[in-house]
């Protein structure tokens, strides 16, 4: 699968497009073909670990429902659609997709989600606070968009948060292999004119509320952050009831001193690394030994479980800290190399590891991790 941005380069696009206005790619692949069938998809919807959601129109009011589903029939052949989340958790795939995208570093990936809509169907108009690749699958579908502005925002169901009527910037019909870009916070409507599937990549940040609110956690976890306001030099006050400026210059630094790199990168690496939806894990550890693991990746490569994040600080990674799954692990100067490895690339074969194969603490931690199905060889007997 090899992605065209209308024969931008990944660079142009950053600059020109990213964060900052839609784009409509035509052809952005060739040849698309879907991920999975709508059969495959209904299959997914009706798992409890599964996040799906099904939106329709019942007497023209927007209703929507949480998964699993296990019955369609109600609800007839037009103005409704599927939605699953974390595709890339349950569909090997879909990293195929994900990787057209490396362009854009994983730690700000959210997920890829698909839809599955029949004519009329769509979630209604609204405005998303993440960028998006919407990629065309199999089936047409008219997207308008309009521009950014002081749109007002109303929920026409409890689940659902639209906007009110836009003028279109952008109204199109996408076909399979189209995709339509979105930057946060241009409003959007998505109507599919016949049976249609799309996939769509998505990306998120935290708010800063989120953040603040997970770093305390951190630090009463870790009990860190008890340092305290130090004032030896205090001037003589006149208004007992007044916290100066030079006060409160001293309370904002106390926090910013706080968040030195060390304390970013530690929170932050075990906070993006968190998986939001579940991952496809097995409920006992698998048993390998080493010796297994040497002898079967001379066959095949170790795959990287779809969803599993993992990643590296260029301030950590020369200690050998990676953070995988939400925790930290600092394997040790000598293993930078090989966290760099397993982080940026999504199989590992015999030739990217020859030189780990025979250190026993790398092959002793691999073995821990394919035991916990993070990595998985494909042929499992
Ligand atoms: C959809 O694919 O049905 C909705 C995608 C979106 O507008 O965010
Ligand atoms: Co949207």
């Amino acid at each position: 699968m090899q992605l065209d941005i209308n024969g931008l380069t990944p660079e142009q696009f950053l600059n020109e497009y990213w964060q900052k206005k839609p784009l409509v790619i035509r052809q952005g692949f060739k040849q698309f073909q879907d991920l999975l069938s709508p059969d495959e998809m209904a299959g997914l919807a009706c798992e409890e670990m599964v996040e799906s959601r099904r939106v329709y129109q019942k007497n023209g009011e927007w209703q929507a429902e949480f998964g699993p589903f296990d019955s369609y029939e109600h609800l007839g052949e037009q103005d409704w659609t599927l939605i699953v989340q974390a595709l890339n958790n349950w569909v090997p795939e879909a990293e195929e997709l994900l990787k057209c995208f490396d362009f854009i570093p994983r730690w700000r990936l959210d997920d890829v989600m698909v839809s599955y809509a029949v004519p009329g169907g769509g979630v209604g108009p609204h405005i998303d606070l993440y960028d998006v690749f919407i990629c065309q699958g199999s089936g047409r579908r008219r997207w308008r968009v309009g521009d950014k502005g002081p749109h007002k925002e109303f929920a026409a169901h409890p689940a659902l948060l639209h906007t009110e009527a836009f003028e279109p910037i952008i109204d199109v019909e996408l076909l399979p292999g189209d995709i339509l870009y979105l930057p946060p916070g241009f409003p959007h409507d998505g109507v599919t004119l016949e049976p249609s599937m799309s996939f769509s990549v998505g990306y998120r940040t935290a708010s800063t509320k989120d953040m603040v609110s997970a770093l305390a956690d951190h630090l009463i976890d870790k009990d860190l952050g008890a340092s305290q306001i130090n004032d030896p030099d205090r001037p003589l006050s006149h208004n007992p009831g007044l916290v100066s400026e030079q006060d409160l210059a001293r309370l904002k630094q106390q926090l910013i001193d706080t968040l030195d790199d060390n304390l970013v990168s530690e929170f932050s690496g075990r906070y993006l690394t968190q998986s939001k939806c579940e991952l496809d894990l097995p409920e006992q550890n698998l048993g390998f030994q080493v010796d297994d693991i040497q002898s079967i990746i001379t066959e095949q490569p170790l795959i990287r479980l779809g969803g599993l994040r993992c990643l590296y600080f260029a301030n950590s990674v020369d200690a050998g800290v990676i953070y995988i799954n939400g925790e930290q692990l600092e394997l040790g100067s000598e293993y930078s190399e090989f966290v760099k490895l397993v982080c940026d690339k999504q199989q590992l074969g015999k030739d990217n590891l020859a030189m780990w194969l025979n250190n026993n603490a790398v092959m002793a931690q691999l073995t821990a991790w394919v035991n916990a199905g993070f990595w998985y060889f494909e042929e499992r007997d």
